[in-house]
């Protein structure tokens, strides 16, 4: 009833012209696949052109965070509508880094969540515990706690949530399948005291060090839906094989 959804995160990575050529090499390889979402999320220096090189494909753009304002004296800040303008379909917001470097805050992804739906993009709003929180114990109430803070007052519509353990991230540490599912069964059940029936449609995203080694097996749990994908989405091999093994159950 879900349909997977793999999201590619570029991160800080690529002139113009990498982007270019990633993105019109990944449209080669996975440009019409079928019964799967696909975004593509660049630099916002490279969104033209990956619209540009993802077009007549399946393939969708996002960006990697946006400012809950439509407009004006916001220096260095890009807004959802020009988001939408610049062909994007998606948005992730929250990201761990953001949080961490950024001051990113449950407010501030509220904020953006409200802006990003209000204009039509699909949010990808990322939560996940860090490492020294996962020892402590207290992972499902951080997660908890972003949920609650991020989704306030928000609808569920264009709503998808990646769940992203900091120490995942970039480390070549993936979470095991089984511990992924047991944050993402808890996800899903607190959406679904929130939520209602409606819960049952959002998709939950994995995301932390997927390769297409481990894509089959954290893709067969039943409450992960697809991956947010970092270092391997630079690749038009690697992420070509994560969206093929999104796919997969076993
Ligand atoms: P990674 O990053 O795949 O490089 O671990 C994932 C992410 O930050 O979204």
């Amino acid at each position: 009833m879900r349909r997977p959804y793999v999201a590619g995160n570029w991160k800080m990575h690529g002139t113009v012209r990498e982007a270019a050529e990633l993105a019109g090499g990944l449209a080669a390889q996975i440009g019409q696949i079928d019964n799967i979402d696909v975004a593509l999320c660049p630099p916002y220096t490279a969104l033209s052109t990956v619209s540009e090189a993802i077009r007549g494909s399946r393939l969708r753009l996002g960006a990697q965070d946006l400012h809950w304002e439509k407009s004006g004296a916001f220096t260095g800040e890009v807004s959802a509508g020009m988001l939408v303008d610049a062909g994007c379909h998606c948005v992730i917001i929250g990201h761990s880094e953001r949080r961490q470097f950024f001051g990113e805050t449950e407010e501030s992804v509220n904020r953006k969540l409200k802006s990003a739906v209000a204009a039509g993009l699909e949010a990808i709003v990322c939560v996940g515990e860090t490492l020294v929180e996962r020892e402590g114990g207290s992972t499902l109430g951080v997660v908890e706690r972003q949920l609650a803070g991020g989704l306030e007052g928000a609808g569920c519509d264009l709503l998808t949530i990646a769940y992203e353990p900091v120490w995942a991230i970039g480390t070549g540490k993936v979470a095991s399948p089984e511990q992924a599912q047991e944050v993402h069964g808890f996800i899903r059940a607190w959406l679904g005291r929130r939520y209602g029936a409606a819960a049952g449609g959002i998709r939950i995203l994995y995301g932390g060090s997927v390769k297409p080694d481990n894509i089959v097996s954290l893709s067969a749990q039943p409450d992960i839906d697809g991956a947010l994908v970092g270092g391997a989405s630079l690749k038009v091999d690697s992420f070509s094989d994560i969206v093929r093994g999104s796919l997969k159950r076993i």
